[in-house]
């Protein structure tokens, strides 16, 4: 079964160190996530293949990595200090704040309708440079990475000697005080954009937005999400942002939230260039911006088949990185059961669970909103056994599963036949899997087995190409299991055989079926089905 809630990719990227909480142990921070051992190796391949594909792979790109504190004056006049604002409500019966555009005029924490009218809140986080806090050290912390390329344009074009079209592309931190984070990974305060400004000949950008919505799809398809799973939306005019002239946000239809903005892309027209210009007066722009007596720079390109001075228009395809880390582990994701579990070991399951919702139903030690969602989610489970099993683990995660005593014998009860009749499986494309080769020996206690086990894991790993891992942990079946759950395309055994004749099993992970290789072609193998 392919991931149905958001609860179940919480429950996995916790259990197995994708991702946590930030500053966990001193209660965390709202909207603020770190990533862990395995989450960081999906991510940075994620925005590997990112970078491949559009810069290495095209021959009209350069990188840029520019700092997150920037003078003030850019996002003045970038028109983020005026523009950059979401709709705040407060809750006059119990104090609390709430996005006005999320919540149909009601308050979702106690359900009363009398809101203030809604008014601007900035989003910028706002900090100071140097020792002394006053009017010349404020600074933002940046809410795109997109100004540090407008700001740059002069000298990538100067540097690089680039003619029209060409584009810069980014990856970097962004910040956003959002007034409610939620939804994991989806909506939170810190994050990273992986962003392209693409700047073309007025006139040729229609042309050239179709050709990135285009090429965009086809990354998405490139990492396992395909084409029939995203939406693209026409922003409509009046919900376009201040820069925008028309939009298409792709929209991939997550667990739990239903079709949601995964990445924009823009066409800006000379918006940027001409509000970050001076004498923009002589620059004949067509879009409006605000007068600018700050800037030391013209931002235009010589068209030295016209001869003129023109300002570029830009195409910006802008995604965000744990937006897409959760869309690649939606549809990665999979609960198989490999046989059926015998009626005898499901009962006990069942009636331990039943058992556990009747406690919870009857528990005033958890909120009622929190209590609805464990029943909602239980009943949901018990409905749907023996297929569902493996989602008891997901609802012994979620918040007020832990007030309920029954939960302990729950998990007791689940888990054996869990482990022996199912399996959960990440489908992640090799190239983005946070470990490609997992080596086992065959005995833990066996000196020669062990010495090349790692042997083979040291040679794979050289060089830094087949990110290569040694466990030893646990008996054969149980090591293919934990690493089925975390993606890993190739399990390698090293056994008896091995010893004597130099080859090992490799097992594919989604079909499980095992080959017997020389240990000497493991590389190439492993190159050739990545
Ligand atoms: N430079 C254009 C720009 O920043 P945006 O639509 O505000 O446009 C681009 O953001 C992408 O950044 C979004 O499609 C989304 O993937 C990601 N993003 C924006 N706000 C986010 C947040 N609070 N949490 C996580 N990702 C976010």
């Amino acid at each position: 079964m392919p991931a149905t809630t958001l609860d179940q990719l919480v429950s996995l990227c916790k259990r197995r160190g994708f991702v946590f909480p930030s500053s966990e142990i001193y209660g965390g921070l709202q909207g603020v996530f770190d990533w862990g051992p395995l989450g960081v190796e999906l991510k940075n391949n994620i925005i590997a293949s990112w970078w491949r594909t559009n810069i290495y792979e095209r021959d009209d790109m350069e990188g840029l990595d520019a700092a997150i504190l920037m003078n003030r004056l850019t996002w003045r006049y970038s028109g983020h200090e005026e523009t950059f604002n979401d709709p705040l409500v407060d809750c006059r019966n119990c104090k609390s704040r709430w996005r006005a555009d999320h919540i149909k005029g009601r308050c979702p924490n106690c359900g009363s309708t009398d809101l203030t009218e809604p008014r601007p809140f900035n989003m910028m986080f706002k900090t100071a440079v140097g020792p002394v806090a006053d009017a010349d050290s404020f600074a933002y912390l940046r809410p795109e990475t997109a100004q540090g390329i407008f700001v740059n344009f002069a000298n990538v074009l100067a540097s690089s000697s680039r003619k029209l079209p060409f584009g810069i592309a980014q990856v970097g931190k962004a910040f956003r005080n959002e007034i409610n984070p939620r939804n994991f990974l989806f909506r939170v305060r810190e994050f990273e954009q992986m962003e392209i400004e693409y700047f073309v000949m007025p006139g040729t950008e229609e042309a050239w937005h179709e050709r990135w919505l285009h090429d965009r799809l086809d990354w998405w398809e490139s990492i396992g999400v395909p084409r029939a799973r995203i939406k693209v939306y026409d922003v409509p005019p009046q919900d376009l942002a201040h820069y925008s002239r028309r939009t298409y946000d792709l929209m991939y239809d997550y667990p739990t939230l239903g079709y949601e903005e995964v990445e924009g892309i823009a066409s800006r027209s000379d918006y940027d260039l001409g509000s970050h210009s001076r004498d923009q007066e002589t620059l004949g722009l067509a879009a409006r911006t605000n007068l600018n007596r700050d800037s030391t720079a013209r931002l235009t390109y010589f068209d030295p088949e016209s001869k003129r001075h023109v300002v570029p228009f830009v195409i910006e395809p802008s995604a965000g990185v744990g937006r897409c880390v959760l869309a690649v582990l939606a549809e990665a994701y999979d609960e198989q059961m490999v046989k059926e579990p015998p009626s005898d070991r499901l009962r006990p399951v069942a009636d331990a669970l039943e058992a556990f919702l009747k406690s919870a139903g009857r528990s005033e030690k958890i909120a009622a909103d929190l209590r609805d969602a464990l029943l909602e989610r239980g009943q949901a489970i018990a409905a749907g056994l023996p297929e569902t099993l493996p989602q008891v683990e997901t609802l012994l995660a979620m918040p007020g599963a832990d007030q309920i005593e029954l939960g302990k014998k729950l998990r007791g009860q689940a888990q054996a036949p869990v482990d022996e009749y199912f399996r959960t499986v990440l489908h992640l494309r090799p190239h983005l899997a946070p470990v490609r080769v997992a080596v086992f020996p065959l005995k833990r206690n066996h000196e020669g087995l062990v010495a090349m086990a790692r042997s083979i894991r040291r040679s794979l790993q050289t060089g830094g190409r087949i990110r290569t891992v040694y466990d030893d942990t646990g008996a054969i079946g149980k090591l293919y299991r934990r690493q089925d759950e975390i993606g890993t395309p190739f399990c390698v055994t090293v056994d008896f055989q091995s010893l004597e004749d130099g080859t090992v099993t490799i097992r594919d992970r989604d079909t499980m079926q095992q080959e017997r290789v020389p240990a000497s072609e493991l590389g190439a193998y492993v190159e050739l089905k990545s």
